[in-house]
């Protein structure tokens, strides 16, 4: 699986991770392999192997000045593209500055995020904007929170549209007066109260897209309520939008056991989209207050209970537990650092799943093997495949995939 995910740029932070030049550079892990972003004086993001080429120190605690970042230990100097540039424990004019480098990766920031590649150095895919750069930087909002478990468990989560209606059932209420799903600043209102849908999955070159069907509170006799949501491989889904909103996560491999799980909120009218402040408090996700600054850790995690509130539940609160995130994180984690799923049983809403595994398993094989898997991620931001999709569809006996990309060109 890495031999595939290092076939895609990754994102390393945010670009608001390293908003300063010569701000406090940070440490990102990804893919088992520890790294350190900074943004120089002249505004320039570098990203570096954490350790220092000399003895091994870490770089995170470097100062940042001068065009370069420099290690506390004996001083030694490197610029974003790991050059050295200066070499204090060294004679003046050693010829050492000429031998040794940094290992540097090629960096682009793009929607928000420091995007590194990792993979083969003389065969770096051109890079393509997610598909929320469209969007003005301020109308892009993303939370950011560690989960504590493999990628993969996060990921199926993003693909599990059936899990809405019961996990995220206090956030996500049907309602009667609602045509599509409606943000208020607590809830999103969708126009079904039906908790079992009917999953039809389409694969695509670069991953697949799937439809959940329910029945409409109104007339369910001419109209389907559907959703579809777009797997983009490896690691990115593009989730139903809001009427104020379009939706985007990123479940990034950290290593085996760990995920950086991120989600945009986003929109290209000026006139949608939702605040960064608000985005964090509607998701509880705020920085320093439900998640640690710099680590982004949980405030309420496994150790705590996730502190799961019995007494709200008892009150109407499905979970007790505050925050979408945070209740996905707690069913998430509960199956252990890497979920055994030999011991899954599986229903016919977890189709998706079904799909996802077989396709990453067989696209890590060919990609292990050297071969073609997926397709390369080029361009692909302008596809019409890639927008994901929710509202009330005309029943119509030509199929749901023509139907819904109907109805999409028309909104
Ligand atoms: S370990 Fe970094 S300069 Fe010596
Ligand atoms: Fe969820």
């Amino acid at each position: 699986m890495g031999s595939l995910m290092r076939r895609y740029w990754l994102p390393a932070c945010m670009s608001e991770d390293v908003a300063e030049p010569d701000g406090a550079p940070r440490k990102a892990r990804l893919l088992g392999e520890n790294l350190v972003v900074f943004r120089d004086t002249q505004g320039r993001v570098g990203v570096l192997d954490e350790l220092c080429p000399h003895r091994r120190a870490s770089l995170v605690y470097g100062r940042n000045e001068e065009c370069g970042l420099r290690c506390l230990y004996h001083g030694w100097k490197f610029d974003v593209t790991g050059a050295i540039t200066e070499m204090p424990s060294e004679p003046v004019g050693t010829p050492l500055s000429e031998k040794i480098a940094a290992r540097a990766f090629p960096v682009v920031e793009s929607g928000g995020f420091v995007w590194v590649w990792m993979g083969d150095p003389d065969n770096v895919t051109p890079f393509d904007p997610p598909i929320w750069a469209q969007a003005a930087a301020g109308n892009i909002s993303v939370v950011k929170v560690h989960a504590d478990c493999n990628w993969a468990q996060v990921l199926e989560g993003s693909i599990d549209s059936a899990h809405s209606s019961s996990l995220h059932s206090t956030n996500m209420p049907s309602a009667e007066t609602v045509a599509s799903s409606t943000a208020t600043s607590t809830a999103w209102l969708r126009p079904s109260a039906d908790k079992s849908p009917r999953l039809d999955v389409q694969k695509l070159d670069f991953g697949f897209r799937y439809a959940a069907i329910r029945t409409p509170i109104h007339d369910p006799d001419l109209r389907d309520y559907i959703r579809v949501t777009v797997f983009q491989a490896p690691f990115t889904v593009h989730i139903p939008p809001t009427d104020r909103y379009r939706l985007s996560q990123m479940l990034v491999p950290t290593d085996d056991e760990n995920t950086m799980f991120y989600w945009i909120a986003w929109h290209t009218d000026p006139a949608k989209g939702i605040a960064q402040d608000d985005w964090r408090r509607f998701c509880g996700a705020e920085v320093g207050k439900d998640v640690a600054a710099v680590t982004y850790r949980k405030v309420r995690n496994a150790a705590n209970g996730y502190l799961q509130d019995r007494a709200a539940m008892r009150a109407g609160d499905f979970t007790g537990i505050y925050g979408i995130p945070v209740q996905d994180m707690a069913m998430w984690e509960s199956m252990g650092r890497i979920a055994d799923r030999s011991e899954d049983r599986l229903g016919s809403s977890d189709k998706a799943i079904v799909t996802f595994r077989t396709m990453m398993l067989r696209a890590a094989q060919a990609a292990g093997e050297g071969e073609d898997a997926l397709t390369p991620p080029i361009a692909l931001s302008a596809r019409l495949e890639l927008t994901s999709f929710e509202g009330l569809v005309d029943k119509a006996d030509d199929g749901v995939w023509p139907r819904i990309d109907r109805t999409m060109m028309a909104t």
